[in-house]
């Protein structure tokens, strides 16, 4: 199969992507590995997109970006998000998709997260994310040059390297024009060649025992792309949220929105005390990195397995209407939040690195092209600011769509002859992928977590090396598989999580040495 542009993933980047792409009359082909093409990180955000004040300069919100990035932020990036921000909200979200943000006595209602100056957070209840996707798969439909499919694994890339006998050539990036492609259903693996190769893959939460992420988040992309030669940046800054809901039972874990704090609920230790003044003069709004490890330290302190968020001294039926679905999980777990303290702990939410990208989201591989999560153009620097995510994959989404648009006009693209993709044949019972991915999600959490040090991550090292090489064999001989893709993906992925967390000596933002 050939197509001008195939993306791979479908969130708010490669939706965004893909409307700009199908304005430009390109035929594009996005693939998802999940059941149902809404399926993806986007669709869990709750708080927010950062939008604007309307009595701002937006200095201070360049301001927030780069305090919160711990100065290591590319700021053209942030030139770039917050000088065309506003605009694709607007054209895009609000006159273009109708996402339905909440209003207030006929204005938009924005909130306020963790380390922003202003209330400049334009919200749809607590599930901001869904209102967004969703509002975008419908706006696609009704192009009939973009065509979605679910359950289907990209297992590589594509790539044709330069053969030469002229050493300069040695230097040259390699091409990439497509991807092997499993499909789930079928079990039979496509060859799909693309003029451009997108990926939107989105993030790696679920290389950790405790994730607000969906299963997809294994960092697919990344693997990908290091596979194919690509240059990978900034891969130990990863975000921990600061609250999602502690449970005995459940592994992965429900995100408590930051947009509570902004709305004033206080974190407890065991004792009822509020104790975030003592670490930040921000307090509970101080950045994520902080007030995650503030939790972790008062857990420490006090021997405790969580911490409490407390909003209970707002009006019940204020509660209900503005976190309803934050209300019905509580209370589906026995919590009721409108009398009771929120029990929550810290869990892998956002990688602020990824796929090297620039301002259009190319990566060092010629024919690909990176956006979102997977990304890294130095935007977030060592530590995301709230709610900034989904407006990075609206705007460079976006952005890298129209230069691809572009680039698609002036380029002429030829495919090769490529060889099928040769699959083993020994069947893989589930349950081995199950215990390996765990100990993968082990390993991490503990050694490569919250807070590294030298010792525990030579520790990571050790096992993660020894994984590695156990399940790149077990692959090769074994029948192909979603989960068998993914646990490949993952354990590559976290070496390089492992060794980015150990060559950096520095604490900043998120990665923080104990030692
Ligand atoms: C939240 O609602 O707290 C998450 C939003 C984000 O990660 O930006």
């Amino acid at each position: 199969m050939k197509v001008d542009v195939l993306i791979i993933g479908s969130g708010i980047a490669g939706l965004s992507a893909a409307i700009a792409l199908a304005e430009r009359k390109r035929n594009v082909m996005i693939i998802t590995r999940a059941q149902d093409a809404e399926e993806s990180n986007t669709l869990y955000a709750q708080g927010g997109i950062a939008y604007k004040d309307p009595h701002e300069s937006l200095k201070s919100f360049k301001q927030d970006i780069v305090s919160a990035g711990a100065g290591l932020v590319n700021t053209q990036a942030v030139d770039r998000l917050i000088e065309k921000g506003p605009r694709y909200i607007e054209e895009i979200l609000l006159k273009k998709v109708n996402v339905p943000f909440d209003r207030s006595h006929g204005k938009y209602d924005l909130g306020r997260e963790g380390a922003h100056s202003e209330f400049r957070v334009l919200h749809s209840k607590d599930y901001t994310g869904k209102s967004i996707e969703l509002a975008l798969l419908k706006y696609i439909e009704r192009f009939k040059n973009v065509t979605i499919h679910t359950n289907k694994t990209a297992i590589d890339l594509l790539t044709l390297s330069h053969h030469s006998l002229n050493p300069e050539d040695r230097y040259k990036p390699s091409t990439c024009i497509g991807a092997y492609i499993f499909d789930q259903t079928s079990g039979v693996v496509e060859t799909v060649f693309a003029k451009e190769t997108l990926l939107a893959t989105g993030g790696i939460g679920q290389l950790y025992l405790h994730t607000t992420n969906p299963q997809g988040a294994r960092g697919d992309g990344i693997a990908m792309a290091y596979r194919a030669g690509g240059r990978i940046i900034n891969l130990e800054y990863i975000q921990f949220h600061p609250t999602t809901l502690y449970s005995r039972e459940r592994i992965n874990r429900f995100l408590i929105s930051e947009a509570l704090r902004g709305q004033g609920a206080k974190l407890i230790n065991k004792k009822g005390k509020s104790f975030m003044r003592l670490y930040h003069k921000f307090a509970e709004l101080a950045p994520r990195d902080v007030v995650s490890r503030a939790i972790h330290s008062e857990m420490l302190k006090d021997n405790t397995e969580c911490v409490y968020l407390d909003i209970s001294f707002k009006k019940s039926s204020w509660i209900k209407t503005h976190f309803p679905q934050i209300y019905q999980t509580c209370k589906s777990q026995g919590i009721d939040i409108t009398c009771t303290p929120i029990p929550v702990v810290p869990a892998a939410h956002y990688l602020c690195g990824g796929v090297y990208v620039n301002l259009s989201g190319e990566t060092t591989i010629k024919g690909l092209s990176a956006i979102g999560e997977v990304a890294c153009n130095g935007l977030h620097g060592a530590n995301r600011l709230a709610s900034t995510s989904l407006l990075e994959g609206l705007v460079f989404g976006t952005d890298c769509a129209l230069a691809l648009g572009k680039k698609l006009h002036d380029t002429t693209y030829y495919f090769p002859k490529v060889a099928p993709w040769k699959t083993g044949k020994e069947a893989v019972d589930p349950s081995l992928i199950y215990q390996d991915m765990n100990m993968i999600k082990q390993t991490m959490w503990n050694y490569v977590g919250l807070t590294r040090g030298e010792k525990q991550l030579l520790r990571a090292s050790e096992l993660l090396q020894e994984f590695n090489s156990q399940i790149e064999q077990f692959y090769k001989n074994g029948l192909l598989s979603d989960s068998l893709i993914g646990l490949r993906n993952m354990a590559m992925v976290s070496l390089l999580v492992m060794k980015a967390a150990l060559l950096n000596k520095t604490s900043k933002g998120c990665h923080f040495r104990v030692d």
